[in-house]
């Protein structure tokens, strides 16, 4: 059968936005919108997207949860930078239904707090039905008070290379407190995005329950009934909010999580939610929503071990590692090896470790079993704690990633590249000399 083929067209340039009445703000980003386009295509078909790049500086464009080619994964690595007046095609089969995004993957810390980043949705074809589906990405800025982009200072510098860039305007689907209408009686479904540089967003709705349906990987097999999550940098959630009832008004807020940083955690509204007259709901929500095979039983033990750390530096004062390098390169994997990594964060502060290109599954996280299977690409590893995850290379080698999610501690060097190899083509990898890069 012939593939299906979606096409598109991202520019990405500088121009002016308004995040609020009367608030205009020099954005980065795609086709003059903020977020960029929501790119929408079905399982399985193949995406074409030209993306020009009219900004004055190089760029690259990385699919966040795609399990696309290495050569299509938007990484200094397997691609030159577009350079100004330049234009590339990414075309990759997207495999899996789910909420995913894209975003700059150079000069990330100045390019993404700017805004170049949206959200690519693969619908699935399951009985799932719902009155509405809406993509909420979330982010924040630091501006001034004319609305321009804050420059460090000396201290503000130091606390942002700790922190990470953590701004006090909220912003969802790149709007300053929006009003989210829906119907009384409805069943929505929610696709959140966490395309902060370094924001912990926790999920609160007045304390109401919501059911999450999906994480990073798509659907979860049943719908699992919460009052809030936690959503990292570069995670995803995907919820079915309502039926409420008419006239309900509430905030939807971010509860304070305290990931030990020098800023203090808060409690901070990010839009409003209010509930109009009733309307049918056409809503279908299976108790089943799809099946999940475990990958590896859960006490497998450890193939590989990667330790995230934060150490003192002369140069900077502290250092971002992988592994005690900054920047590195791990070890090669081969094609159909099954993958069971140990990470430990053995620093005092929070990081949410990011896996290009493949799912894994969480099989422990300090020595616990969760409580349910689910695809992830993102994970959060609090203070001086484990996690052990479960993923396969499947025959996609070449050069590919992992690293911390919170941009300026990516920047700052907690990262590292490995090469997923195929061992029937022979030693790939040996002798290759690899630099220390980036990407
Ligand atoms: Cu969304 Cu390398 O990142
Ligand atoms: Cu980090």
């Amino acid at each position: 059968m012939e593939t299906n083929k979606v096409y598109y067209e991202l520019t990405a340039s500088a121009f002016d936005w308004a995040i609020a009445d009367g608030k205009i703000i020099k954005a980065w980003g795609f086709n003059h919108q903020l977020p960029g386009p929501v790119l929408r295509a079905k399982k399985g078909d193949r995406l074409v997207i030209k993306v020009k790049n009219e900004l004055d500086e190089p760029t690259v464009i990385h699919w966040h949860g795609i399990r696309l080619p290495a050569s299509m994964d938007g990484t200094g690595e397997v691609q030159k930078p577009i350079q100004p007046g330049e234009t590339f095609e990414y075309r990759f089969v997207v495999p899996d239904a789910g909420t995913f995004w894209y975003h700059s993957h150079l000069n990330e810390t100045v390019q993404m707090e700017r805004g170049m980043y949206g959200a690519l949705i693969v619908e699935e074809d399951t009985g799932l039905l719902t009155d509405a589906d809406r993509v909420l990405m979330i982010d924040d800025m630091k501006l001034n008070r004319d609305n321009s982009f804050k420059r460090g200072n000396f201290i503000s510098n130091w606390v942002e290379r700790h922190d990470g860039r953590q701004g006090d305007t909220l912003l969802i689907n790149g709007e300053e407190n929006p009003v989210i209408d829906m119907h009384a009686g409805q069943t929505e479904r929610w696709r959140f995005i966490n395309s902060s540089s370094a924001r912990y967003f926790k999920l609160n709705l007045d304390g109401k329950a919501f059911k999450m349906i999906g994480t990073d990987g798509g659907l979860l097999e049943q719908p699992l009934e919460v009052t809030q999550v936690l959503l990292t940098p570069g995670e995803r959630v995907d919820i079915l909010a309502g039926p409420f009832t008419e006239g309900e008004n509430f905030a939807l807020e971010s509860l304070p999580y305290d990931r030990v940083t020098i800023l203090k955690a808060k409690r901070e509204p990010f839009a409003k939610v209010q509930v109009g007259p009733m309307k049918p709901s056409l809503a279908l929500i299976p108790e089943v929503l799809r099946k999940i095979e475990p990958l590896a039983p859960v006490h497998a033990a450890a193939t590989r071990k990667i330790r995230l750390s934060v150490d003192p530096s002369l140069k900077h004062i502290i250092d971002f590692q992988v592994n005690g390098g900054m920047h590195t390169m791990d070890k090669p994997v081969y094609v159909g090896d099954l993958q069971v990594w140990e990470i430990f964060n053995s620093s005092l502060m929070d990081h949410p470790f990011h896996l290009h290109g493949f799912f894994f599954q969480v099989l422990e996280e300090n020595g616990k079993v969760p409580g349910y299977l689910a695809w992830k690409d993102t994970i959060n590893l609090p203070p001086r704690s484990k996690a052990k995850i479960a993923w396969m290379p499947d025959n996609r080698p070449g050069m590919w990633m992992y690293h911390c999610h919170i941009l300026e501690h990516h920047e700052a060097g907690m990262m590292a590249n490995f090469e997923v190899t195929d061992p029937g083509k022979g030693e790939a990898f040996a002798g290759q000399d690899h630099h220390h890069c980036k990407g």
